[in-house]
């Protein structure tokens, strides 16, 4: 393990480097520990570079093996080697020559998941962001593009099949044990892009023929025996391709198109060039064991992956500070296939709640930075919500502004004149101000500040002038590193509705830039004044959430109340029902802590009952609104001095509450959106599962008694309805002789299967109360439990510290110690991961004071920890600075 340097990274220390390497040219000869590599590289001296300017390349971990320059071996004075870096001095004279670096390295070893290493006995590679340098010594950094050529040579036995980036060129023989095979990738490309894949793997293939006529292989490898359960992504891989052609005019430029699943793996997948390499919780997938939220996130990541080819690999990133160049915009891309492909507007709810989850609290939070970071001091801790989430929001709000179409002119400018090369998010940002004549400085705020802007906004309607006035002040507050803020651009979708539910047009608009359905908010304090307006309007405000920004609006409850059942936009009524329940589910909280219990008035829970009887609605919104705010989300919307059992108390109260008002319909409901025919996983079907799944909370809450859910896990045919019977039995009955009986149940059927007990260990971790923690100590002895694998130490150590606020946050901090203690472990083999968990109490700060203190001793038992990775050390120290 690399410990920390301390070394900080700076935007403004860009600098680009002096030599290039147009072509790379590498051999792996595979052995599970003793891996030799040679390195070919065309080395370019940039024009008016001196002689004397040493080559220094990257390395971590790296034995050196051989250098030679022009086919001569490197004296030993011409230069200095270490693990981590190699520093040429004695360089020839000629501007181009060509540089042979032999490494050795140990795959079998490499239990942190970057460059080259063996995932159940399969040889993989991962050089996002600095894994290259752990393969070779390279100037590893995107601005560098390169033309790779591979030649794998390895076991036919261990490994028949052999995958690189590009395209296939040669295989063959060498003798009766070994084979070869050769890969060429014609588009230059940055060392992160790089991949090599060689095992033994089942694949299913099939084929798209591209709109121009180009016929593209297309595979998909897996384990031996779960060729089936890719067949699912490669229907996803075939639409995100198409889509690509239609929505963006983006089309596939190589002659295959290789996707491996692997089981180790730290992130979801990897957009190398013609090779994705993929978390296999992102291909595998059949009615008998994945949910329908599984579903969801392969099609997502299939095809946030093939996106990619375009959106950062053909145009990459000029260094990791412009990240949200691709990831935001490759994000913006893959939520606009899935809107496409489902209900754009559930979509678009299930977005929202995705971006105040996870991306809201670390605004909040010491970890806060802008979109694009000026500074880092490891920038695989920078993989974060803020980077991909609100980057893609940023991206959706240039769309806002400009509309569809200028939005499309200025992509299609952006492809056309950036192809092939590393850009920066000014390059992005010009492209649309050029191609619809704008100018977007203040825009651009959004990629420098850092925090989540709140709008205060109250009305006042002149009945007298007819007029409908609406002032907003926008603040935002300081975040570390930056203490005074400038105001931003906020582009509000709005409508004023009439007291008969239509939307009232207004004659015109002044005080403010109103250009369609969208208000433009620039100042600190800014009014818009709407005339010709008949009648007292109920405005309904950032429909379609249009900016990633908090609204404190003075709209009275009924007006909240006529939104909920009239706004027109589905994520209105969907904001304002939240808002409703999340009002009163704070005021609960505020009672229990007082000692009382919870007040529920009858008009909320009549509301909640109408929406979810009202057939003309989707299932899937229904659904939506009948979920109430969870734990988390209630926290963060009281901001501080958080019980969370008193959270969950009050939360409890009102599920009781709603349940038991509307059994009887419920009930009904559940039996008449039962299953029938084959599993389908597609939209509609997987909305009327959520619908029922929710209803069946509801019901066994209202009867007391495990039976219904205990009946439903039994009959299920499938895993969506299975594990939100488990969920139910588990979270509701935990402890029941139902509960157990399908907790074994669940493991006698899938215990063969570590991918599927994923979701057997989450669901125990997230129990609420006390109790689970002594669960999570058991199962970390569970034979299936590893916490060098990263999908089962994200189920249950992850589960557990995000997604268990109770258990997680028990009052006498036994739990935070637990925590401490294993990420303290996981870092000693994979600081990625351990630093990506801890993130798990960036919010400590807004616990009551009890909790805090014990938070704060056990991150500060981290802090203090000897031999911590750079990874973790940033972490731990941001988050208690
Ligand atoms: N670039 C990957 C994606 O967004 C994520 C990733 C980052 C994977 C770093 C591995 C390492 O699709
Ligand atoms: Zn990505």
């Amino acid at each position: 393990m690399r410990t920390d340097t301390g070394q900080l990274f700076r935007l403004e220390d860009y600098r680009p480097t002096d030599y290039l390497i147009p072509e790379t040219e590498l051999v792996f000869d595979l052995h599970p520990e003793r891996t030799i590599v040679r390195a070919t590289l065309v080395v370019q001296r940039r024009e008016g570079v001196d002689i004397s300017q040493p080559l220094i390349l990257d390395g971590d971990e790296l034995k050196l093996v051989s250098l030679s320059i022009n086919g001569a071996p490197l004296g030993e004075n011409g230069y200095q080697a270490t693990p981590d870096r190699l520093e040429i001095t004695d360089l020839p004279e000629e501007n181009r020559f060509t540089l042979e670096i032999v490494t050795e390295i140990n795959p079998t070893a490499n239990r942190q998941l970057m460059g080259l290493y063996r995932s159940s006995g399969v040889y993989c590679t991962q050089c996002e962001a600095e894994g290259f340098r752990r393969i070779t010594y390279f100037l590893d950094r995107p601005d560098v593009l390169s033309v790779y050529t591979v030649r794998i040579e390895a076991s036919k036995q261990q490994a028949p099949v052999l995958l690189s980036n590009g395209n296939p060129v040669e295989t063959g023989d060498l003798g009766p044990d070994r084979h070869f095979a050769v890969w060429h990738d014609p588009h230059p490309k940055p060392s992160y892009l790089f991949a090599l894949v060689a095992g033994s793997l089942g694949s299913i293939s099939d084929s798209f023929t591209t709109r121009s006529g180009r016929k593209v292989d297309l595979a998909i490898y897996v384990e031996h025996g779960k060729e089936a359960r890719a067949l699912y992504a490669m229907d996803a891989l075939k639409r995100s391709m198409k889509w690509d052609e239609d929505a963006f005019g983006r089309e596939y430029d190589l002659d295959v198109f290789n996707i491996v699943a692997v089981s180790d793996f730290n992130m979801g997948a990897m957009e190398n060039k013609g090779l994705n390499v993929f978390n296999d919780k992102y291909v595998l997938a059949d009615a008998e064991t994945a949910t329908d939220s599984d579903y969801a996130g392969i099609e997502a990541v299939i095809a946030h992956e093939y996106f990619h080819n375009w959106t950062g690999n053909r145009i990459t990133c000029r260094d990791w500070f412009q990240l949200c160049l691709k990831e935001g915009l490759t994000v913006f891309r893959d939520h606009e296939f899935s809107a496409d492909q489902r209900s754009r507007a559930v979509k678009r709810i299930a977005e929202v709640k995705t971006l105040k989850a996870h991306q809201f609290p670390e605004d909040t939070g010491p970890l806060a930075h802008p979109v694009r970071p000026r500074q880092y001091r490891e920038i695989n801790n920078f993989y974060t919500a803020t980077v991909y989430e609100k980057g893609s929001e940023v991206v959706r709000m240039i769309r806002t502004i400009l509309g569809p179409e200028l939005f499309r002119k200025g992509m299609d400018l952006y492809f056309e004149r950036h192809d092939g090369e590393a850009a920066t998010i000014e390059d992005f940002i010009k492209a649309f101000e050029d191609a619809a004549g704008l100018e977007l400085s203040q825009f651009a705020l959004w990629y420098e500040q850092a925090g989540t802007p709140n709008l205060s906004v109250s009305f006042d309607y002149d009945a007298a002038e007819k007029t409908f006035a609406i002032e907003f002040e926008q603040s935002l507050k300081a975040t570390p590193g930056q203490n005074r803020k400038k105001p931003m651009h906020v582009p509000i979708e709005f409508g004023l509705i009439g007291p008969d539910g239509r939307e009232i047009v207004p004659v015109s608009a002044d005080g403010m830039e109103v250009t369609g359905n969208v208000i433009h908010l620039r100042q600190r304090n800014e009014t818009v004044r709407f005339t010709g307006i008949e009648e007292r309007p109920v405005p309904s405000l950032l429909r379609g959430f249009s900016a990633p920004v908090t609204l404190a609006s003075e709209l009275p409850r009924e007006d909240l109340i006529f939104l909920a059942r009239h706004d027109g936009d589905p994520v209105g009524r969907w904001q304002a029902l939240t808002k409703l329940l999340t009002g009163k589910l704070i005021a609960g909280v505020k009672r229990v802590r007082g000692g009382k219990a919870p007040l529920i008035g009858v008009d909320i829970v009549g509301l909640v009952g109408e929406i979810v009887a009202d057939e003309t609605l989707d299932p899937a919104f229904r659904a939506l609104c009948l979920t109430l705010p969870g734990e988390s989300d209630i926290a963060r919307e009281m901001g501080s001095n958080i019980d969370p059992d008193a959270v969950l108390a009050s939360r409890d109260a009102l599920v009781k509450a709603i349940a038991v008002a509307h059994a009887k319909p419920f009930a009904m409901l559940y039996d008449a959106l039962v299953n029938r025919g084959v599993f389908s996983p597609d939209a509609a079907s997987a909305g009327r599962r959520a619908l029922r799944n929710s209803l069946l909370d509801y019901l066994s809450v209202a009867e007391g008694n495990p039976s219904r859910a205990a009946a439903q896990y039994h009959a299920s045919d499938n895993m969506t309805d299975r594990a939100a019977a488990l969920g139910v039995l588990v979270h509701r009955f935990g402890g029941s002789e139902s509960a157990a009986a399908a907790l074994a149940a669940f493991e006698a059927r899938f215990g063969g299967d570590p991918l599927v007990m994923d979701k057997w260990f989450s669901g125990q971790a997230t129990r609420p109360g006390a109790a689970a923690l002594d669960t999570v100590k058991d199962l970390m002895r569970h034979k299936l439990f590893s916490l060098d694998n990263p999908n089962r130490a994200r189920a249950l150590i992850g589960a557990f510290a995000t997604a268990n606020q109770t258990g997680f946050n028990r009052a006498d901090g036994e739990a935070y110690r637990f925590f401490t203690e294993t990420i303290l472990k996981i870092d000693r083999e994979n600081p990625q991961l351990a630093a990506r968990l801890l993130t798990a109490l960036r919010s400590w700060r807004s616990l009551e004071p009890v909790r805090r203190e014990h938070a704060r001793a056990a991150l500060a038992l981290i802090a203090n920890a000897d031999k911590l990775s750079t990874d973790v050390k940033d972490i731990v120290e941001r988050t208690l600075g």
